[in-house]
Parts: C-alpha cells; structure tokens; sequence
C-alpha cells in the first residue's frame, strides 16, 4: 500500500445543484488497496461527493486528484476513463439487455481488468443466469451486475453507492464476500454506507460526514470507541 501518494484525493471540494450549495469542502483521501467507507445520515452529501468525483455534477469547484492527474480539468465522459467506476444508487442496468451484454457494455479503459470468466467465477449466479434480461434480475441479481460490469474495464477505484441497500441479509453477506475479494485482488474501493456493521467487515477506515463537509476520519480499529458518537450522528 503507498501511503504517501495517496490514489484519489479530494480538497476543498465544493458543488452545487442550481443555487443550492450541497458540498462545503469536502477533504478525503484514498490510498492504493484501501476501502474507505463515507458515513453520514440521509441528505448531508454522500452521494453528491461521488458524482462530483465523477464529474457528473458539473458546478464544482476545489480540487481532485487521481493518480496525480487534475480531474477537474478532464471533460466528463474522460473521467471513467481515467480508471474510476462509479456503481451508482439506482445501479443502471439496461433492463431490456442480457445479462452477459451487460456486463460487456463498458468499454474497457485500462489493462488488469478480470476476464469475464473470472467474473463468473466470482458471481456463479450471474452466469447461471447469463441470458437473463435485465428487468427479471432481482435487486441483489443488479447490484452484482452493476459491480460485475466494473471489474472488465481495468477500473483502478470503484465508487460504490449504498450497494446493500434494500437488500436481504444473505445477499448484503455475499457482496460483503466479493467486496472481500477485490480488495484482495488490489481494488481500491470508496464506499457509501449506512450501515456500519456490514461496512466494519471491509473498510479499513471511514469518514463521517455532516452538513456536506467530511468532519472526521479514523480507522476501523477506532469504530468501537467512536460507537455511542456515532450512533447519535447518524441516527441508528
Ligand atoms: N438532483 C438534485 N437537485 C437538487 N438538490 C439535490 C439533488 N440531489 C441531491 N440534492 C440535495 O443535495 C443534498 C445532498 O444530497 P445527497 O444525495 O448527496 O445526500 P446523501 O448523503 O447521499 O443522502 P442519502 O443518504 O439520502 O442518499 C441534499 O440536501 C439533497 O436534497
Ligand atoms: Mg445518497
């Protein structure tokens, strides 16, 4: 892991929809092969955090880095290309697509990607289900796809969108497990989550954000001291 040149870094991010101003300065750091999860209660700026990272909210201004290259400056279909995936909320299956042309879909954007055998070997019920269109997947059968389709393209950091959310307990267990295994395999991944106890499983450090700024980070060996605090913060 290098941790003096951090992967993506993000300083005194700010971004707007109109004249509302839903970023304040977010600061946050992502080092190679760290999953760092992004806290915070309903509406303080998680998800704008992530599209601004992405260059899909276009009134932003601060600064952010990958790989030391000034994304600000990239015009926004460049960005995926420059090694970020974004899986967002609503995950963006074409539902009248298979499975498989799904997963063939985004183009590949650097070297080290997995074959799409390796993704079927870390999502066996997606090639069970490979001819499958996207409108008869279940939201758990989505959420893989949505991750899957990253994992061809080379991507170096996934942003992942609350990707347990409105899931059942076996299928939150099991993206915990290939969350797991990218990481193993050197994934760096930035992830929004409410929920903590699935997040301590994977993270190595979180940052809690209020009001659309990021006020604290700590690692996870942290998380269990910081319980009361945040429990009160996040409202869980
Ligand atoms: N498309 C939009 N147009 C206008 N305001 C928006 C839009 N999307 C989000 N906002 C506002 O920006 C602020 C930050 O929203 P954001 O979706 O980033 O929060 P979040 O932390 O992801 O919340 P949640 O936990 O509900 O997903 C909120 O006040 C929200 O109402
Ligand atoms: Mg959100």
């Amino acid at each position: 892991m290098n941790k003096t040149n951090p992967l993506l870094s993000v300083s005194d991010l700010h971004a707007w929809y109109g004249e509302s101003h839903a970023l304040h300065g977010v600061n946050l750091e992502v080092f190679e092969g760290e999953t760092v999860t992004l806290l915070g209660r309903n509406g303080v700026g998680k998800t704008t955090t992530l599209r601004a990272i992405m260059g899909l909210i276009r009134k932003r201004t601060g600064k952010i880095e990958f790989e030391g290259k000034d994304l600000m400056r990239l015009p926004l279909h460049r960005t995926a290309y420059a090694g970020i995936g974004f899986v967002p909320e609503e995950r963006g299956i074409f539902a009248t697509l298979s499975v498989e042309e799904n997963l063939m879909l985004p183009p590949v954007v650097s070297k080290g990607g997995m074959t799409i055998e390796e993704i079927y070997k870390l999502f066996p019920n997606l090639e069970e289900r490979r001819n499958s269109q996207g409108t008869k997947l279940s939201g758990g059968e989505q959420q893989m796809l949505a991750i899957a389709r990253m994992l061809r393209t080379g991507v170096k950091l996934l942003l992942l969108d609350e990707p347990t959310e409105g899931l059942a307990p076996v299928i939150v267990e099991r993206i915990g497990e290939v969350l797991k295994t990218l990481k193993q395999r050197g994934m760096t991944i930035l992830l929004v989550e409410q929920n903590f106890r699935f997040a301590r499983r994977i993270a190595d450090r979180f940052y809690l954000m209020e009001h659309g700024v990021v006020t604290t980070g700590f690692p996870v060996e942290e998380l269990d001291e910081r319980m009361a605090v945040l429990h009160e913060v996040l409202g869980v």
